[in-house]
């Protein structure tokens, strides 16, 4: 265990000895300043992005603070430095002995003039450190930001540049540059922030602001006279340590550069002042699961203890999740989507549609709706959509004979809006003190005509669902299962998201309807929407196992890609439902 008070003492200073003669200049040596608070839910992977750098651990420092923290930053930090820290060339250590938070504080994410100043306090050191022990550069890298590319650190050396950023992805629009800055020093609005941020411009731009990770050279002209703390004489813009230290670029001629030709990594949208770290940790928990779809994944520190995660059903008799055995990545993704999200799932084994043929559909008693056709390719049933209702299906005839009250059901493909769990959470508690009668309630699907359809009296968050597809996560109770089972839908197949607007009465087409009766399913619906697909049809990576299939009742074995696939368009209407995620600009664009 590393103690307190030892400060500079364990200064190991292991400069790398070359003992063969092979004549490979050393990379440059970079001192990695680490400045921790409050930062338990995003260390794990911060440290474990750190530690996969693909650098020579021998041309690495490690300086490390940490100070008013109320969670368990401190002993993170301590259990990771013992044990790694030998690995290193140096490590500093400055954690700062009682938890307290600042004066004026109004939470622990709130920025205060004391909390600023002592920031930069900080930084400064970890600056003169680097300066002191001969560094080449070093990189600061805020803890809730993911550098998932090992590469980041080699790139940012090779680049030369005086102060470099890699660009970071985020939840929203906010990254870790800004492309103006006004003359008092504030966030001025700009034309190449977009083109920048989604990469339509590729390369290395020089920017008036790069802040959270980037990485500084002390060789560069100029480099001796940056500073953050105290301020540049002449500064009279507003005291926050990015600006600050923007600042003393310009006075020292230093120029700073934003490089997004690559996906380095990922950065947290913070929370307000006013909001506390459960909202942090709420976000980034969306941030780790989006990193699990765009890809790549997060990885945690094998180093240190993670906060424990306790699954849950959320009051749910089951979280059913329906996936095909034959796409363990789909699967492997929704597993670890809900464990990050602490649900506790059970997957359900899709029925494949390749193993389908007319015989086993025979046996099983499917037969087609009479005259169905696909609303857009005029296509029949494909083996996929059998096989996708075979699988639905086998959870209501599960539900009816377990008796379970109410369960989730959700399919492998499933992109989850902040906050899923507690808004899901939230839903079914006010469901069930308003008393509502509900049999379905979809958390994700496409709306066809959203504008029509009718707010729930007390219940803000629902609507009374109208026509819509797709069947990608809904919940489902006792009485709506039976409901559905009874309809016989096996012997007049359509697909599943047809046939669930038939059964509440809003598909718009009359002849499949009479097939069915009653239709009295009571179906509703979040607005917004709790749950989008991954992909839609178009996308990289969009893969569909229900529209490349073949038809229903065509044994050939051959596979046939629908262009029919409009069903799976992204619809631009959803983006406008997703907008309301809650998500905050970070403080500084507040300015
Ligand atoms: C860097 O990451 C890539 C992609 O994840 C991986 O294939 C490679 O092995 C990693 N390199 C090192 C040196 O860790
Ligand atoms: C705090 O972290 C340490 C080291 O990572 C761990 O051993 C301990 O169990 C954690 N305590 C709590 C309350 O999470
Ligand atoms: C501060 O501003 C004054 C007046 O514009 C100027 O003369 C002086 O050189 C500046 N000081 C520094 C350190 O740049
Ligand atoms: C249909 O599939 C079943 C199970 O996979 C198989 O046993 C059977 O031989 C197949 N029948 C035909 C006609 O291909």
């Amino acid at each position: 265990m590393l103690s307190a008070p030892l400060l500079a003492l364990l200064l190991l200073l292991r400069l790398q000895v070359r003992a063969s003669g092979v004549a490979e200049p050393p990379l440059p040596s970079v001192v990695l300043a680490i400045l921790a608070r409050n930062a338990e839910h995003s260390l794990p992977h911060y440290l474990g992005a750190l530690e996969r750098l693909d650098y020579p651990r021998a041309r690495l420092a490690l300086w490390c603070a940490t100070d008013h923290n109320i969670d368990n930053t401190t002993a993170m930090l301590r259990e990771w430095l013992a044990a790694v820290g030998h690995h290193y060339a140096a490590v500093i250590w400055r954690p700062e002995g009682e938890p307290r938070s600042y004066p004026d504080e109004e939470g622990p994410k709130h920025w205060t003039k004391e909390r600023h100043q002592f920031l930069m306090e900080l930084k400064q050191e970890a600056l003169t450190f680097a300066r002191a022990w001969g560094a080449d550069y070093i990189l600061f890298a805020d803890t809730d930001n993911i550098l998932t590319n090992n590469q980041t650190l080699r790139f940012l050396t090779e680049q030369a540049l005086p102060v470099v950023a890699p660009m970071l992805d985020s939840q929203t629009y906010y990254s870790n540059f800004w492309c103006g800055i006004t003359p008092q020093g504030y966030y001025r609005r700009t034309t190449d922030y977009f083109p920048t941020k989604n990469r339509q411009r590729q390369g290395c731009f020089r920017v008036p602001m790069v802040h959270s990770t980037f990485l500084v050279s002390l060789r560069a002209e100029g480099a001796d006279q940056l500073t953050f703390y105290p301020p540049h004489p002449n500064y009279t813009w507003p005291f926050d340590d990015i600006i600050v230290f923007a600042y003393a670029c310009e006075a020292a001629g230093v120029s700073a550069y934003i490089c997004n030709e690559h996906r380095f990594g990922y950065m947290n949208v913070a929370v307000g002042p006013r909001e506390g770290l459960e909202e942090e940790k709420i976000n980034f928990i969306h941030l780790i699961l989006q990193a699990l779809v765009d890809g790549p994944p997060m990885q945690v520190s094998a180093h240190v203890s993670c906060p424990p995660k306790r699954p849950s059903k959320m009051g749910f008799d089951e979280v059913f999740v329906i996936s095909l055995a034959r796409r363990p990545a789909r699967r492997q993704r929704m597993l670890s989507s809900l464990w990050e999200m602490e649900i506790s799932g059970r997957v359900v084994d899709a029925v494949d549609g390749w193993m389908l043929n007319s015989s086993v559909l025979r046996s099983l008693g499917v037969d087609l709706l009479p005259g169905y056709q696909d609303p857009y390719s005029g296509r029949t049933l494909t083996k996929g959509e059998v096989g996708c209702f075979l699988s639905h299906y086998s959870i209501w005839e599960e539900m009816a004979a377990r008796g379970l009250a109410q369960v989730l059901v959700l399919e492998d493909d499933v992109r989850f809006e902040r906050n899923f769990r507690g808004r899901l959470e939230q839903l079914m508690e006010e469901v069930a003190t308003q008393k509502l009668q509900w049999d379905l309630i979809y958390l994700g699907r496409k709306q066809v005509s959203p504008e029509e359809e009718v707010a729930v009296e007390g219940l803000p968050g629902l609507v009374v669902a109208g026509y819509s597809y797709w069947t990608l996560a809904y919940t489902l109770s006792l009485a709506g299962a039976r409901k559905l089972l009874a309809s016989q839908p096996l012997r007049r197949m359509v697909p599943v998201d047809e046939f669930l607007p038939i059964m509440f009465d809003q598909h718009p087409n009359e002849q499949y309807k009479e097939h069915f009766w009653p239709r009295d399913l009571r179906a509703f619906s979040t607005r917004p929407l709790l749950a989008s697909p991954t992909h839609y049809a178009g996308d990289t990576g969009w893969l569909s196992d229900t529209e490349t299939s073949s038809p229903w009742d065509d044994d050939s074995g051959r596979l046939i890609s629908w262009t029919g696939s409009q069903k799976t368009l992204r619809d631009p209407r959803l983006d406008l439902g997703s907008s309301g995620h809650g998500l905050h600009p970070h403080p500084r664009d507040e300015l």
